[in-house]
């Protein structure tokens, strides 16, 4: 699986996929594929929110189904990825890797050094797919994350330089 820049299309054996911009008119669709992939789904306010503040946000698609996407933010010479979903159907197949690929061209086509994240201490998946992709931990900021109404969780602070091969 390769990077893929705005516009471009990629084909499998098995699809055809397109890498495109998220838009308000794609929230509803955003928020279902959500909900079946990840016990802590963003919102329709989350998304709204990330259009607003002017966030990158690009998935891919194949025909009208969504096959993944990342939201992410760039502060000088940095890029924070604040969501990356696969919809369950694609899951296992490299789209989560293209997508990061696909992020780190952009990022360095706008002149970012490096990559953050925060993922789950728990979302073990996550954590293989970034330590796999050139992440490493930098820091880990315990009880971050709400888990249920009464327990928190740490998150994982993640870093990837950009001159790195990915
Ligand atoms: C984490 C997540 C994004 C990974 O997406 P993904 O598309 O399944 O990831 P990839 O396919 O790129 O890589 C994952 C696995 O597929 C394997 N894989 C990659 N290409 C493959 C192929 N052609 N055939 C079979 N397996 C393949 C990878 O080696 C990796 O294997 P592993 O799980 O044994 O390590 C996805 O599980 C998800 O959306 N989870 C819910 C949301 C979430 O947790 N997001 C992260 C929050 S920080």
């Amino acid at each position: 699986m390769t990077a893929l820049t705005l516009g471009q299309t990629l084909e499998t054996e098995q699809l055809t996929v397109a890498l495109t911009t998220l838009t308000e008119a794609d929230v509803e669709a955003l928020v279902a594929v959500e909900k079946l992939a990840y016990s802590h789904p963003w919102s329709l306010g989350n998304f709204r929110d990330a259009f607003k503040a002017g966030n990158l946000a690009q998935g891919l698609k194949a025909g009208d189904q969504w096959v993944g996407y990342f939201v992410a933010m760039q502060v000088l010479d940095e890029v924070h990825l604040l969501n990356i979903t696969v919809a369950p159907t694609f899951q296992r197949q490299g789209w989560a890797r293209c997508l990061l690929q696909s992020l780190s061209l952009w990022s360095q086509a706008h002149q970012a050094s490096s990559l953050w994240l925060e993922v789950r201490e728990s979302n073990a998946r996550a954590l293989k797919l970034y330590q796999a992709f050139g992440f490493e931990q930098v820091g880990l900021r315990k009880d971050y994350y709400p888990v249920g109404r009464s327990s928190r969780e740490a998150a994982v602070v993640m870093r990837m330089a950009l001159n790195s091969t990915q």
